[in-house]
């Protein structure tokens, strides 16, 4: 490992390319490094966009206007704009395309000459994509910005953002190891990416022939993502195209210095720039809020179990301090970013809490009228999950659906109401399961070793770039900075 002498002067004078800065993580990653040192030569931010105008309207809409930036802005007062231009460069681009879709010629030879660090964090995270995109982005896209990555003259690093849960449905301590190609989480070693992108292709072109709409084929692309995580032990499309990724840039990388960062659950900033920031409802998220909505009134999640859960900025900060320590080291660095090693949460804790705050801050439901909210049960197993919304809820809705039959349709509306709200109940705990259930936690070792090069370093800033989970109050947390955080910037969208 590099000594850690100034992790901030390390970013002086470099250029980066980074993929995924309209998501939730990479505007932090942005935001963080142009707070820090604001002589880094210039970020380049692949942005899904048709040509350089719209991608730079949707770097201006969804990245720098944001709330986020407010530190920033004030640092820089009336020259904000102008440091901004100077500093990032929107470039039209999509990871599904070769040359990550650059269309502009000149731009490509500028990128490949200069940038110093790749910032690989775009990826599809819907739990249940459809299979054939999950494979595009997740694991050909990875590969893709890897082959673009070697084209690069003077690159020192390539960082990707993967998942924790590359791991799979298993129990136990998971280690910072490397996902060899073909390995599967249920122990067969039998994935072959290849005859997976052939099955994909059989698939769509059955479906194409049959004449099916867009709904039905997306319907289906889905089922067979599940169908086929669940066969090798992967608990959705998401984690395995993932785990994918890591093969496929493992087997490319060559001699190309790589830091995989597995992130848990990635929840609202703990301190930096400000506490609070989330965007978009995540997983506990929207378990969270849906309980202060009073949709739901139990958690599905065991109280033994702990929800590993990991602020934002001390994911960005893992991914600065990590790329800074092996900046042109020819070997691969894997880093579990969670919480379940060193300061586990039980589920019980965030409900408990979620109880306290909603009594106290109550939401507002439709007619203005405060949604008030019970003491939420937790269960500790799908199945009793499913057997309670199956009494409580879906009973009581077949019954609401016979009367109406009964009765000429007059509860047609509030059946549909009610049909619709435990439908989506049901979805998120089914796609969630495999997160609130883990019966396992990650050893993060290396992230240790990582903090403690840094403090052995003296590095000055080492608060800074703090990503020890130990410091972390999980009541204060979730009270003062989380929740409060989900109501007002994902809720009311500030
Ligand atoms: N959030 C979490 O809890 C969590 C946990 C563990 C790991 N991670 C990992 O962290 C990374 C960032 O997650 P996030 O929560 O920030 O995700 P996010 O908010 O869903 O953002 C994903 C980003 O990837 C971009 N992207 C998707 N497909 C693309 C394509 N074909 N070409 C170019 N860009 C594309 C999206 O662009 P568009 O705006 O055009 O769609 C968006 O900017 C991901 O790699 C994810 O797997 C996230």
């Amino acid at each position: 490992m590099a000594t850690l002498n100034s992790i901030a002067q390390s970013l002086k004078n470099k250029s980066i390319l980074i993929t995924g800065c309209t998501g939730f993580l990479a505007k932090i990653f942005v935001e963080k490094i142009l707070r820090v040192q604001p002589q880094v030569t210039r970020l380049y931010l692949l942005v899904r966009a048709s040509d350089a105008k719209s991608a730079k309207h949707r770097l201006d809409k969804q990245v720098i206007s944001k709330e986020l930036f407010r530190v920033l802005k004030d640092m820089h007062g009336d020259g904000f704009d102008s440091f901004l231009s100077e500093k990032i460069r929107a470039i039209a681009g999509d990871m599904a395309m070769e040359d990550l879709g650059i269309q502009e010629f000149h731009l490509k030879e500028e990128i490949m000459k200069e940038v110093d660090i790749i910032a690989n964090v775009a990826a599809t995270t819907t739990f249940d994509e459809r299979y054939d995109i999950a494979l595009d982005i997740n694991a050909l896209g990875a590969d893709r910005v890897m082959a673009f990555a070697h084209r690069c003259h003077k690159l020192q690093m390539f960082l990707h953002v993967s998942t924790a849960y590359v791991c799979g449905s298993k129990s136990g301590a998971m280690l910072e190891k490397p996902i060899r190609m073909g390995e599967t989480p249920n122990g067969q070693n039998n994935l072959d990416i290849e005859a997976e992108l052939r099955l994909v292709k059989k698939e769509l072109k059955e479906l194409q022939a049959r004449g099916v709409e867009k709904t039905e084929e997306t319907a289906a692309m889905k089922e067979l993502g599940l169908k086929r995580a669940r066969s090798f032990g992967w608990p959705n499309s998401y984690a395995f195209t993932k785990a994918m990724g890591e093969m496929l840039i493992g087997e490319s990388k060559r001699d190309m210095p790589l830091v995989i960062i597995r992130p848990t659950i990635i929840e609202a900033t703990l301190a930096d720039p400000f506490p609070g920031w989330i965007e978009g409802f995540r997983t506990a998220g929207s378990i969270i809020m849906s309980y202060g909505k009073g949709r739901l009134k139990c958690f599905p999640g065991n109280v033994n179990l702990p929800l590993d859960v990991i602020p934002a900025d001390m994911v960005v900060n893992a991914m600065v301090v990590s790329m800074v320590a092996h900046s042109r080291q020819s070997a691969s660095f894997i880093y579990h970013v969670g919480t379940s090693k060193q300061n586990p949460v039980r589920t019980s804790i965030i409900a408990d809490c979620a109880y306290r705050y909603f009594s106290r801050s109550p939401l507002k439901g439709k007619d203005g009228k405060a949604i008030s909210v019970r003491k939420p049960f937790l269960y500790t197993s799908m199945d009793d999950f499913k057997k309670y919304m199956n009494f409580y809820y879906n009973m009581p809705l077949q019954g609401l659906r016979l009367a109406n039959l009964a009765l000429f349709n007059i509860y047609g509306r509030l059946y549909a109401d009610l049909t619709r709200k435990y439908n989506f109940i049901m979805y998120l705990a089914e796609l969630y399961e495999p997160y609130v259930f883990f019966d396992g936690s990650f050893d993060d070792s290396n992230a240790e070793g990582l903090r403690m090069a840094m403090k052995a370093g003296g590095v000055e800033e080492a608060g800074l770039f703090d990503f020890d989970p130990k410091c972390i109050n999980w009541e204060e947390y979730c009270m003062k900075v989380y929740y409060p955080g989900l109501v007002r910037y994902v809720m009311m969208q500030k």
